[in-house]
């Protein structure tokens, strides 16, 4: 049997880390490098940084397949498929930040034995424009599309495999869809420009999925529906699905808000105003900051008042902050006065020094001693498991529970006599 390609990761993040060990796991010999060499170190002896279910345990089981490094010049010896997996960011203009991915192509020089296979979310015509620059080198696109807190399955289970190139790295674009051949997904093998277009088109879609149901919501609260059996009549039309449909407090996370954006400042850069867009992130902007009606709904002023957060991160099984709710929500409420208790199973100690004043609690309980309202803001499983009805009711100074995500029991807390504010029911 022929011995499987090596590959070689640039930037060690959650993608550029979930994607060495996963191809790891496939048998393949991974070089990853970061510039950073105390991260380099620990990934050394087996730690892993973030909080993703599978990953510890694919890093350590493949650790002898696993090489992380600060030298490029190990992975250029070593690797010909380079996969760019560095973070492109924001800037203040809503453009993506491509300094990294710059800085990447800089060094990889002009080999013509050495592909890029970027991952890194980039916009569309980042590929034509290195390309032009460094014409020997091969490029392919290969989005990635993988949710944080199930990555490995994900990366696994594709639900597609995105590979694209133009004519001169069909040979590399061969070798990367070999990669892919045993995990059984469709392998979508088009153009460059097309690539990267189906990357921000599918986020940017989702992303309006949400805030097309979270307006649904906040329809139905004034017209007295109720947004979850809305959504369980929509999802069933094969056409729409059921998924995404989940009404809250708006979308976060490192990918959404930042696709979005970008696709939106890409169009107008373009000469065309995607209007659709703007709206998506207008109503996000306002859907986070929708529970501080709520709460006022039935405090009044919120002076004085202590209001428990559950939760941080922007969905459960990750510690990732970016963007989340959590954040919007703690500024806004302490701009009203409130002063703010926030507890997290796993990041309420990572992200103190970006909760403003806020306190940070060692567990649920202690967040809720003592509050006048709570706001579930992550829906971790835990959250749903206190005793609500006992011990949750007595330290609570007042028995108010506005459920970011419809994820608590409401008749059981309504019958425990607390009053229950969803959203969108
Ligand atoms: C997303 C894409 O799903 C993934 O394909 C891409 O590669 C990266 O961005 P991720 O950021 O991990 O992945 O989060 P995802 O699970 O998609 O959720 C994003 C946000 O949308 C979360 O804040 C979540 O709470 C919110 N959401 C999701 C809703 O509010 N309602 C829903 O129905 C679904």
């Amino acid at each position: 049997m022929a011995a499987k390609e090596p590959i070689g990761v640039i930037g060690v993040g959650w993608v550029g880390l979930c994607t060495a060990a996963a191809f790891a796991e496939l048998g393949h010999e991974v070089v990853a490098r970061d510039i950073l060499p105390e991260k380099v170190e620990s990934l050394s002896r087996g730690e892993v940084p973030i909080h993703e279910p599978g990953l510890p345990e694919l890093v350590q089981r493949n650790a002898e397949r696993l090489t992380f490094t600060t030298d490029i010049a190990d992975i250029l010896d070593r690797t010909r498929l380079l996969f760019c997996c560095v973070d492109t960011p924001p800037t203040y203009s809503g453009d993506a930040d491509l300094s990294r991915v710059e800085r990447v192509v800089d060094e990889l020089g002009e080999s013509d034995e050495h592909a890029i296979v970027m991952k890194s979310t980039v916009p569309v015509g980042t590929g034509r424009s290195i390309k032009r620059r460094r014409e020997a080198l091969g490029y392919v696109s290969n989005p990635e599309f993988l949710k944080e807190g199930s990555a490995v399955e994900d990366f696994m289970h594709p639900d597609r495999v995105v590979i694209g190139a133009d004519d001169s790295s069909r040979g590399f674009a061969d070798r990367v869809g070999a990669l892919y051949e045993s995990l059984g997904g469709p392998i979508v093998r088009t153009d460059v420009a097309s690539a990267e277009m189906i990357k921000l088109a599918s986020n940017a879609f989702l992303a309006t999925k949400i805030s097309f149901i979270n307006e649904i919501a906040n329809v139905s609260e004034e017209l007295g529906a109720d947004v979850n059996e809305v959504a369980r009549g929509m999802g069933l039309d094969d056409r729409i699905g059921p998924k995404f449909l989940k009404a809250g407090l708006g979308f976060g996370g490192s990918c959404f808000p930042k696709d979005v954006s970008a696709l939106k400042q890409l169009a107008g850069n373009s000469g065309y105003a995607f209007q659709l867009l703007t709206s998506v992130i207008e109503v996000n902007d306002l859907q986070k900051r929708r529970a501080v009606g709520k709460l006022q709904k039935y405090l009044g002023s919120l002076v004085g008042k202590e209001i428990a957060l559950l939760g941080l991160p922007f969905k459960p099984d990750t510690d990732d902050v970016r963007e989340a709710t959590s954040l919007v929500l703690a500024a806004r409420l302490q701009g009203e006065g409130a002063n703010v208790r926030v507890y997290d199973p796993v990041a309420a100690r990572s992200a103190a020094d970006m909760l403003g004043g806020s306190k940070v609690c060692d567990s649920a309980l202690e967040a809720l001693d003592g509050a006048h309202a709570a706001v579930l803001v992550t829906e971790w499983p835990e959250f749903a498991e206190l005793d609500w009805a006992g011990d949750v009711k007595q330290r609570m100074a007042n028995p108010l529970v506005v459920d970011g995500r419809n994820f608590l029991d409401r008749e059981a807390l309504r019958e425990a006599g607390f009053t229950y504010e969803g959203i969108g029911r």
